[in-house]
C-alpha cells in the first residue's frame, strides 16, 4: 500500500513539493556519484587540501546551488510533530531553497488557529540567492505559507541573536554539523519546557555531530534524546529541565 501523506494543503503546493524533493534528490544522486556527498567527511578531505577557512568557502561554493532538501518523510514528521505538540514558534537553522520550511509554515498556519495564538517560522539561510530562491517557492505557495515565515539572511549565529519569540516549541537543525550546538546555545533559553529539537543526519554524521551529541546526551543535559529510525538517523531531543 502506499505511503499515506499527512499534509493538508492545495494541490499547487504537493505537486510544488513533490518537484521539488525530486530535483534535490536527482542532485544528491550526483553528488554521490562524485563521491562529493555532502557529509563532514566531505569537508574534511577538503581541509586536507586547503586551509579550513578555505575549504570551507569551498564547500559553500560547491553547495550554492543545492537544495540538500530535508527527505520528505523527515519533512512529513516534523509536519505531523507541530500538530501534535500545538506549536506556534518554530525556528528553522539551515532553510536553502526552502523546502522544509513550506512544511513548517502549513503546520504553523493551522496551529496558530487551533491554538489561537500568534505563531511564525523562523527560517535561516546564509545564501542571499538561495534566500531568494525559497522566497519564490513560498510565493507560489500562497499567503498562508508566505505570511507565517520571518525570513533571516546572513550568518544565523548572528540573525537568531536578535527578535526571538519569548518561548520557543521547536528547532529543526539541518545545517551544517559545526553549526548545530552554538545554534542550540542560542535558542536553548527560548525553548519552553516539551520543545522538540529535530536533528538531521545524526547516524550518518555523528561524527560532524559529535559536540552536539555529546551535549544533547550529557545526563545532566535536560534533554531527553531518541534516534528515530529515519534514513541516515533523525534526533528528537525533547527538552525536559
Ligand atoms: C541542509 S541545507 C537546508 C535544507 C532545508 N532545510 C530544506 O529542507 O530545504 C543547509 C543550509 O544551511 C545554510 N547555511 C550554512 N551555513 C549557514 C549559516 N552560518 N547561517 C545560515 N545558513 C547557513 C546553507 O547555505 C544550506 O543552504
Amino acid at each position: 500500500m502506499a505511503a499515506v501523506n499527512p499534509v493538508r494543503a492545495p494541490q499547487h503546493v504537493l505537486t510544488l513539493l513533490s518537484e521539488l524533493h525530486k530535483k534535490s534528490l536527482e542532485q544528491e544522486a550526483v553528488l554521490s556519484q562524485k563521491k562529493r556527498v555532502f557529509s563532514s567527511d566531505f569537508l574534511g578531505d577538503l581541509e586536507d587540501q586547503h586551509s579550513k577557512a578555505t575549504a570551507r568557502e569551498e564547500f559553500d561554493k560547491l553547495m550554492l546551488d543545492k537544495f540538500i532538501a530535508l527527505d520528505e518523510d523527515k519533512c512529513q514528521f516534523a509536519y505531523q510533530l507541530i500538530h501534535a505538540m500545538g506549536a506556534t514558534n518554530v525556528i528553522e537553522a539551515g532553510t536553502s531553497f526552502g523546502v522544509s520550511t513550506i512544511y513548517l509554515a502549513l503546520a504553523v498556519a493551522s496551529t496558530k488557529v487551533t491554538m489561537g495564538k500568534p505563531g511564525t517560522v523562523i527560517a535561516t539561510e546564509k545564501e542571499d540567492e538561495k534566500a531568494q530562491l525559497a522566497k519564490t517557492y513560498w510565493a507560489q505557495c500562497g499567503p498562508e505559507v508566505e505570511g507565517v515565515i520571518d525570513l533571516r539572511v546572513g550568518d544565523l549565529l548572528e540573525t537568531l541573536q536578535s527578535d526571538l519569540p519569548q518561548v520557543v516549541d521547536l528547532l529543526l537543525l539541518d545545517i551544517w554539523a559545526p553549526l548545530a550546538l552554538p545554534t542550540l546555545k542560542i535558542v536553548q533559553p527560548h525553548l519552553r519546557r516539551g520543545a522538540v529539537i529535530l536533528t538531521d543526519n545524526t547516524i550518518s554524521g555523528a561524527a560532524g555531530y559529535a559536540a552536539l551529541l555529546t551535549y544533547l546526551r550529557d545526563p545532566h543535559s535536560g534533554f531527553q534524546n531518541m534516534t528515530l529510525p529515519f534514513t541516515n538517523g533523525f534526533e528528537m531531543s525533547v527538552y525536559l529541565p
